[in-house]
């Protein structure tokens, strides 16, 4: 080869070199989808201020590159989810997005980020189809699936000897299908489903389902409700006078973040969850006491969930050393991790699902205190995922 076609070559390769260089050192854009607003506010600022803070711990970069926040409110609403998700991935051109909690918009978000080939990292919206059908190599969870807390307390129902329940939830994604992990435990543990209620989301008029609960006189009852609406449904159970009769049930999320609220009518109750107050590990209580000193809040399930989801983007991206288009090896880094979460160390299903341990839980003293684990090492069976 001639001197000159060498000194080419090399010059080339410094181009090419400098502009990867450039790519990953500029500022890694993340899309926060969140809600800000409406009955699930509170879990989307939980998620953030989880996100953040372990985006803090790490000096403020991860695998060496800056953040930069992109932020919409979703509102949780699923009509405006395809609308806002484009925003951050074709306007503000994100590198990778985190959300939502609403199952329905996160769905949408899973979409277009099948679609697009961008990043998505779900910090807490359980549709079973985002690690089942619509599974991909670029989309994970570092939350749960809907089914996995509500078959966990269908085991726990069953083994306390209930023969009959009655369900109550939202009429979407997320309550039929923590139903629906409910009933396939329960009946199989040798329960009985004896009525399904439901209302549309996001609403709250209890009153006529609470007294149909009790004209049905069932041993028990499960029910899914969450944020600013599981603070009104477990007052109103208790008010209706139902509670002292007929004991409820519930995947955690009716009482996480939400018992200074609910106050006197949620002590006793029992719920299944991947978190809980009192784990007391070394692990988790230096996430509570840094959480707390930083927002002068208590954390809950949904601050674990944006920490970890920060801790995962970490994984991928300290793995392909901060270049997020190789998507393959960023997935095959998070596939093989151990996460260090604060609810205990997990590893991801093959579907990017959480596999993780179902505590058993009772609130007492405004805690959610754990008692026991309902089930070790729970796996999403991820029906229909095809990868
Ligand atoms: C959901 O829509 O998937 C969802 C929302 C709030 C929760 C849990 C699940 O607490």
């Amino acid at each position: 080869m001639k001197t000159f076609q060498k000194t080419l070559i090399a010059a080339a390769a410094v181009v090419l070199s400098t502009a990867a260089l450039a790519q990953t050192q500029a500022k890694l854009k993340v899309g926060l989808m969140l809600p800000y607003t409406g009955t699930y506010a509170a879990l989307g600022n939980a998620i953030e201020n989880g996100f953040r803070l372990y985006v803090a711990e790490q000096g403020g970069k991860l695998a060496g590159r800056e953040l930069e926040f992109f932020k919409v409110d979703d509102e949780s609403a699923p009509p405006k989810a395809t609308d806002n998700v484009n925003k951050l991935v074709k306007r503000d051109h994100v590198d990778v997005l985190i959300g939502s909690v609403h199952s329905g918009v996160a769905m949408a978000m899973a979409k277009v980020a099948k679609d697009t080939n961008t990043l998505l990292i779900v910090p807490n919206g359980g549709a079973d189809a985002i690690t089942g059908p619509m599974c991909a190599p670029n989309i994970f969870r570092s939350s749960f699936s809907n089914w996995q807390p509500g078959f966990a307390m269908g085991e726990v129902a069953a083994k306390k000897g209930h023969k009959t329940a009655v369900t109550i939830t939202w009429k979407y994604a997320a309550g039929d299908e923590s139903v629906a992990g409910f009933k396939e435990a329960f009946e199989k543990g040798g329960g009985k489903i004896v009525k399904q209620l439901t209302l549309p989301f996001p609403n709250e008029e209890f009153q006529v389902l609470l007294t149909e609960i009790a004209a049905a006189k069932p041993d028990a009852v499960y029910t899914f409700f969450a944020g600013a609406s599981a603070v009104k449904f477990v007052k109103d159970y208790a008010a209706a006078g139902l509670k002292k009769n007929i004991p409820l049930y519930g995947p955690g999320f009716i009482t996480d973040g939400t018992l200074e609220a609910q106050g006197e009518s949620a002590e006793g109750l029992f719920t299944t969850l991947h978190y809980a107050d009192s784990l007391n590990t070394k692990r988790d209580n230096e996430f509570r006491l840094s959480y707390a000193k930083t927002y002068k809040l208590q954390p809950d399930v949904y601050a674990v969930q944006g920490y970890d989801a920060a801790q995962m983007l970490a994984i991928g991206l300290k793995a392909v050393n901060g270049d997020v288009s190789k998507k393959a090896e960023f997935a095959a880094a998070l596939e093989k991790a151990k996460i260090d979460s604060p609810r205990g160390p997990f590893m991801i299903s093959k579907a990017h699902n959480p596999v993780q341990d179902f505590y058993l839980r009772q609130v007492s003293n405004k805690e959610n205190k754990m008692i026991g684990i309902a089930v070790k090492g729970l796996a999403d069976p991820a029906r229909g995922c095809k990868m």
